[in-house]
Order: structure tokens, then C-alpha cells, then sequence
């Protein structure tokens, strides 16, 4: 695909947008797909849908929402379009899925998985039930729809705190994330029953090295996701969904940040705030790396990589994740 005059003109004002982030001869590469993807979203009446991870490209290039988990599941439940992509991971498809059963959810690459999802079934989270009977289970939306079936209620990081005690529990399992588990206890008197699970690229950031970054950096703002181990989080000045993360650099402006999670994250929120400094430590989620704009553009022209859950297993996860969306975010 070639980049001509219309091409140039449709895309120029997106180019404008992210040419601190994209060398011009990569974007050459990008703007005859975007406008070919963004043609097709209207012939096919589709919306993409978008997490704060996709590269800037796709984030600001062909999205029209992008913004975290939560927002994701509840923009899935609203959509009037015919087909929802998801430029995201197999899980958040899946709960786009489960939002919206009537509409047709595409995944750009099925192979986009999650080391939290990964981490436990359906199975596992049976047995915790036997092993603990009558403690209700509180699963992290970084789950399959299997793991969620088995679950009274879903959570996401934008969340976690409010729907744990929503639960009028004194004892909650909460799976898989157990950095969010750790996280979670600081915040409540709620008693967590954790499992192992964790997330492969926030715990790859050490308290060391962020304490090294605020030494280099005084003033430096550190905001982490709540996957990050216990220590990190204790370095930081504020934790919260990636969205949450966001909200935090658009409202305060502070002079130089830190944003403790993955790497497009920060190109994404820099495009939007020139005005801030941004030091990054940068840890790649090679799921959410999957997602391109050839892979895009192939599964709305051909409609494949379709989500498909049984219905046994939907019913009942379905349950988990509206009780979820009823809760909404915490402030
Ligand atoms: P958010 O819900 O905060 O967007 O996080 C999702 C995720 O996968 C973080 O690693
Ligand atoms: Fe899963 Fe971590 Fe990637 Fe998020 S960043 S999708 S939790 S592996």
C-alpha cells in the first residue's frame, strides 16, 4: 500500500499528533493501513477498542476508545457497532464478549495471552472453593471466562479495593494477581486468601531501580501499576489503573514522571502531555505486542479470529463481570 495524496491528507492530522513518538519513515508504513482500517470501520459499522499498552500507532492512529480494562468491559456493554475489535489481550475480548453476547468480538491475534490468565483454571479455582467453602472468590479480570464462571464477582485494578468490600465479607479468595492481592490487604481489614500468579512484565521493576530513578531524578513523580511487588509500590507516589495513571499526569502536569508499568503506556500519555517529562523504564508485555495494524486490518476485512464462549461457561461468568461493572471505579 502506497502513501498518496488522499492517504496523506486523511492521516496528516493524526501524524501531527503523534510525530514526537513516530520517526516519519515508520509512519509512511502505518498511514495506509490506518486509513484503510479506519474505511472499513465505517463500511462494517465496527469499533476498536483499544488498551492504554497498544503501541501509538494503533492507540491514537485507529481506536475509538482506548483506556483501561474496566473502561474497556464497560465501552463493550454500550457499543452500537456490529463488530467490536479488541486491540488488547485474549482476556479483554473475552470480557467484551461476555458484556455484549450479541455482538461479534475480533481479536487481532489469538495468540495475545496474559501470564496472569495463564496462571490458573477453572479447575484450581474449584478446588480454593473446597478448601476454603463459603469464602466467596473475587477473580482479577486478567482471567479466562472459565476462571470467571467459577468467581462471585470480577475486579479490575481501576476497582480491586471497592468490590472486595462490597462483598460484606470478612474473608475473600482473591486470584490470580498476588502482588494486587498484596496491595489490596494494605488497603482494607478484609482478610485476602492469595494465589500465585503474577504478572510478567510488573515484576520485572525492582524498588532498587526505581529508587536509583528518583535519586537520579529529584522531584520525580513515580506512579506504578497495582501488579507491581510490594516494595516498588511503597517507593511510589501514587498507584492505580493505567487509566488511573493517565488521569494522574493530565490533571497534576507534573515536571517529570515515571510511569511504573509497561512501555507504550508512556509514549501514549506523553503525545497528550508535551509538557511533562517522561523517564522510562521500559518493560514490554509481549502479548499486547502481538497486536498490529496488518493483523487488524486482516481480521476486519476477513471477520476471523472471532470470540466464541460456550454458553454454559458465559452464563455464569457473565454474572461475575456485571456485578463488577455495577460496582464502577473507585475515586
Ligand atoms: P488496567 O486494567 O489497569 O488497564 O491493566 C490491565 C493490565 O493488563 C495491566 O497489566
Ligand atoms: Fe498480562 Fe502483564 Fe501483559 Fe497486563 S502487562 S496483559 S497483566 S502479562
Amino acid at each position: 500500500m502506497q502513501l498518496n495524496a488522499e492517504i496523506k491528507k486523511a492521516t496528516d492530522p493524526i501524524y501531527q499528533k503523534v510525530s514526537k513518538v513516530i520517526p516519519e519513515i515508520e509512519w509512511s508504513f502505518h498511514a495506509p493501513l490506518i486509513h484503510k482500517i479506519n474505511m472499513l470501520k465505517k463500511e462494517k459499522n465496527a469499533v476498536v477498542l483499544t488498551h492504554n499498552y497498544q503501541t501509538p500507532e494503533i492507540f491514537h492512529g485507529v481506536s475509538d476508545v482506548a483506556a483501561d480494562s474496566l473502561a474497556l468491559a464497560i465501552e463493550a456493554s454500550k457499543t452500537e457497532a456490529d463488530i467490536i475489535v479488541l486491540c488488547g489481550v485474549h482476556f479483554m475480548a473475552e470480557t467484551a464478549k461476555l458484556m455484549n453476547p450479541i455482538k461479534k468480538v475480533l481479536l487481532p491475534d489469538m495468540g495475545a495471552g496474559c501470564s496472569l490468565a495463564s496462571s490458573i483454571t477453572g479447575k484450581d479455582v474449584r478446588l480454593l472453593k473446597e478448601k476454603y467453602p463459603g469464602v466467596p472468590v473475587v477473580s482479577y479480570v486478567n482471567t479466562s471466562a472459565e476462571v470467571k464462571a467459577e468467581s462471585d464477582i470480577c475486579c479490575t485494578s481501576a476497582n480491586a479495593v471497592q468490590v472486595v468490600e462490597s462483598l460484606g465479607a470478612s474473608k475473600v479468595i482473591f486470584l490470580p494477581d498476588q502482588y494486587m492481592a498484596k496491595y489490596i490487604s494494605t488497603k482494607t481489614k478484609v482478610q485476602i486468601i492469595s494465589w500465585v500468579g503474577t504478572c510478567i512484565v510488573h515484576e520485572r521493576f525492582s524498588a532498587q531501580e526505581i529508587n536509583y530513578v528518583k535519586k537520579q531524578n529529584p522531584g520525580i513523580k513515580i506512579l506504578s501499576h497495582p501488579e507491581c511487588s510490594p516494595g516498588v509500590i511503597a517507593v511510589s507516589d501514587f498507584t492505580g489503573s493505567t487509566t488511573g495513571m493517565a488521569k494522574y499526569v493530565n490533571k497534576k502536569q507534573p515536571e517529570k514522571v515515571m510511569l511504573v508499568t509497561e512501555c507504550s503506556m508512556s509514549d501514549n500519555v506523553q503525545i497528550e502531555n508535551p509538557n511533562v517529562q517522561f523517564v522510562r523504564p521500559c518493560n514490554l508485555c509481549p502479548y499486547m505486542k502481538t497486536i498490529t495494524l496488518p493483523k487488524i486490518l486482516d481480521c476486519l476485512e476477513t471477520e476471523t479470529n472471532e470470540i466464541l464462549i460456550p454458553e454454559i461457561i458465559s452464563r455464569k461468568a457473565r454474572k461475575a463481570v456485571e456485578r463488577m461493572a455495577g460496582i464502577g471505579r473507585s475515586h
